[in-house]
């Protein structure tokens, strides 16, 4: 299903939480959103998925946007979830595709050879800013959160701030697309996932550091059906990340041992 979460008549964003799961099919991989904005008569799609969500998705845009007026794609790190279909977009729209440095040269891999020529533009490492006719994107460096080369988008017309894995929640399929409400009671559904995949504390306080300077309205992630709305919510999830004990900072030796047989 679609949700429109912003709207001020030229500018829309708009959130893809079920594409997998929409009719009779039942599947078991990760729950992941597409984003799709929409400005004036231009589109950009955010982490639009891997292969087998190309098709739905390229039907449920069409309800929006002609797809080749799509002409930006953002990927937010190299797993599949977030772009492996890009070698079908890269066939069905008119878009370039934005990919952190670091994977620029593995993405890639997802494609055939003979149509990839110029559609890949490197984001640096230092990130970048992006423009969709008069609005404004902010890539913003995420490495580590949790991919070694990781870019966010902080969307500047909506204030949204599209935070790839970071404030992923791994809830029933059968939850509804919403803010959260009762953060305290989210917390049990982001530990687990934050603590495996996102690399340390030390990279979650660099990135506090930089979003804290941002006007954020909505942090919204790639996984769950829960985003943080408001900047009381927005301010909680981000004292929660500043704290964070997570990834190596867990580790011991006992994680390093060799399987008995
Ligand atoms: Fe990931
Ligand atoms: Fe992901």
């Amino acid at each position: 299903m679609s949700r429109v979460i912003f709207d001020n008549g030229t500018h829309r964003c708009i959130v893809f939480d079920d594409i997998l799961n929409e009719g009779e099919v039942e599947i078991e991989d990760v729950q992941s959103n597409q984003f799709l904005i929409v400005n004036k008569d231009h589109g950009l799609l955010f982490d639009p998925g891997g292969a087998k969500v190309f098709q739905p998705l390229h039907k449920e845009i069409s309800k929006f946007i002609y797809p080749r007026k799509v002409k930006k794609i953002v990927i937010s790190h190299q797993d599949p979830d977030t772009g492996a279909g890009i070698n079908y977009w890269m066939v069905f729209s008119n878009a370039t595709a934005y990919v952190p440095q670091l994977w620029a040269r593995f993405i890639p891999h997802f494609c055939r050879q003979s149509i990839e020529k110029n559609f890949f533009t490197s984001i640096p490492e230092e990130g970048m800013r992006l423009n969709l006719n008069d609005s404004e994107f902010i890539l913003l460096p995420a490495h580590f959160l949790h991919s070694v080369g990781n870019i966010h988008m902080y969307d500047a017309t909506s204030k949204i701030l599209f935070s790839g894995d970071m404030g992923t929640s791994l809830l029933p399929f059968t939850a509804d697309f919403e803010p959260v409400e009762d953060f305290e009671e989210h917390v049990k559904f982001m530990e687990g996932f934050h603590k495996r995949y996102i690399v340390s504390n030390k990279v979650c306080k660099l990135w506090v550091n930089m979003v804290r300077d941002l006007d954020i309205e909505m942090i919204i992630p790639q996984h769950g059906r829960k985003y943080f709305k408001g900047k009381e919510m927005v301010n909680r999830f981000i004292d929660w990340v500043y704290n964070l004990q997570c990834g190596i900072d867990l580790l011991n030796q006992n994680a390093y041992t060799i399987p008995p047989e």
